[in-house]
């Protein structure tokens, strides 16, 4: 009886944790979106200070109704073939869910059929590495149904750079001394100046 509990338990259990809609796989997409970003190939952009542009639209030569249940386009930065070398945590993987190539997030915008942009400031947290931007289309489910990217197909052209804030640390222990010396300074300060006052009305 125990054990039958235990059975249909886990075939519940079992039924839940199943995924309720199969994974999509990054070569089911059509290419769809033409995606360009603003720098040249292999610029170099520094994270946390630079601009990057992007500019996507429909690729004018595809059927009118192309788009028609185009949602959002997520656009995402990716690492380029040689940031991933070596790099187990951003192999690409044609499963969706599982794929660590765009792992960071740049925006969510609303699908417009008409020619889009977006300016992007290179987020702090990037890190220094080689890289091609991809716009992901989702349909009403959220679901990726279409893409485009800035690279080809073998994500070798139309790659840039970006430089990592070099001594994060080194600047923020530089404003942590130039903090503390202000504070012992303005302290010195504020005790002469009271030493003054109080011999200047002494004297008075
Ligand atoms: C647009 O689509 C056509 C036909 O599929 C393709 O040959 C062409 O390379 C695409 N253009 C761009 C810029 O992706
Ligand atoms: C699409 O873009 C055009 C031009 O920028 C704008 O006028 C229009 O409202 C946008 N449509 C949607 C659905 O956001």
């Amino acid at each position: 009886m125990a054990v039958q509990h235990f059975l249909a338990a886990s075939l519940l259990l079992l039924s839940c944790l199943a995924p309720t809609s199969h994974a999509v796989t990054f070569s089911s997409l059509p290419r769809t979106l033409v995606v360009s970003a603003s720098p040249k190939q292999r610029q170099v952009v520094r994270a946390g200070v630079d601009i990057i542009m992007l500019t996507w639209s429909l690729n004018a030569s595809l059927p009118v109704g192309t788009d028609s249940g185009y949602k959002t386009v997520k656009l995402k930065l990716c690492y380029a073939p040689i940031s991933q070398k070596d790099r187990a945590w951003r192999k690409t993987v044609d499963d969706l869910d599982k794929d660590k190539t765009c792992q960071h997030k740049i925006a969510s915008q609303t699908y417009n059929s008409s020619s889009s942009t977006f300016t992007w400031t290179l987020q702090k947290d990037v890190p220094t590495g080689t890289y091609f931007v991809r716009a992901y289309v989702h349909n009403s489910a959220d679901e990726a149904v279409a893409y485009g990217q800035t690279a080809d197909a073998q994500k070798a052209t139309n790659l840039f750079d970006v430089q990592a804030i070099s001594g994060r640390h080194v600047s923020l222990d530089i404003a942590s001394v130039c903090f503390s010396t202000f504070s012992v300074v303005s302290l010195f300060g504020f005790f002469f100046l009271e030493k003054r006052k109080s011999k200047s009305s002494q004297q008075k």
